[in-house]
């Protein structure tokens, strides 16, 4: 008897001491450091497969990332990272990506592609993919600078319907030919 007292005492102690240590919830940048060594510390992507998070609108990020964590996204690591947050860390990662500038990335596109890109652009995604794609509104995510083998990735998993379009989008994706969305991607990459 009197040695579980003694432990309840001491679990009662240890309790009143992590209350005060962890009073202070984790910033939004501390929790941000764990997505660094892929999307760069100011979300600019560290790499060919990954994108960048700097200035993307936070619904268009949290949306993703509840996608991920659903599975309803398809996605080679994210999936597995997502399921290890809540909605609360989602919207401090979100808030603190949202804020970062815009990072140009520097990459060889063919400029003929380019040029046939941009006109398609402006004739099937502009109403979505705001100013050349650098805008990001609401849960749309921003397009320009994005390496182009993400942008491939992802549009080689929305043709094979592993990650499904929004309604609107795949009307305009859909009439298009392999080369037109090819040629759309360059655009995107090439933009600054
Ligand atoms: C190990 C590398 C890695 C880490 C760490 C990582 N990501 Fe990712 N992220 C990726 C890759 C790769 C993709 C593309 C989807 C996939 O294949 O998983 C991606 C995609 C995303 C997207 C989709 C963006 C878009 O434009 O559609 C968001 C949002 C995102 N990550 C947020 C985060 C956040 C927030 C963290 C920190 C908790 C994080 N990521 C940590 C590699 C990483
Ligand atoms: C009706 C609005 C709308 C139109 C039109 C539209 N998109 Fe999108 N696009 C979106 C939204 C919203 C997302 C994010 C979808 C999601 O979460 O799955 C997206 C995502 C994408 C992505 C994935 C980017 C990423 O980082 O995950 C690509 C690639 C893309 N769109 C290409 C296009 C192309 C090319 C066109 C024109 C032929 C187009 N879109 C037209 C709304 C639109």
């Amino acid at each position: 008897m009197k040695k579980r007292w003694s432990r309840v005492t001491l679990a009662a102690g240890a309790l009143a001491f992590s209350a005060t240590a962890f009073a202070a919830p984790p910033s939004a940048e501390m929790i941000s450091f764990a997505c660094a060594g892929c999307h760069g510390t100011n979300g600019s992507s560290a790499g060919l497969t990954m994108p960048s998070l700097a200035s993307q609108s936070k619904t268009a990020i949290v949306d993703a990332m509840k996608k991920f964590k659903s599975g309803e996204r398809p996605s080679t690591v994210m999936g597995r990272l997502a399921k290890g947050y809540s909605d609360a860390d989602f919207d401090a990662m979100a808030g603190f990506f949202s804020k970062q500038k815009f990072h140009p990335t520097a990459q060889t596109v063919d400029a003929a592609k380019v040029k046939k890109g941009a006109e398609l652009q402006e004739a099937n995604c502009s109403r979505c993919h705001l100013d050349d794609g650098k805008e990001g509104k609401d849960d749309t995510p921003v397009m320009a600078s994005q390496w182009l083998t993400y942008l491939q990735m992802q549009m080689g998993l929305y043709e094979s319907g592993k990650r499904k379009m929004p309604e609107k989008m795949a009307e305009k994706v859909k009439p298009l030919s392999k080369e037109d969305l090819e040629a759309l991607l360059h655009f995107y990459a090439s933009v600054k």
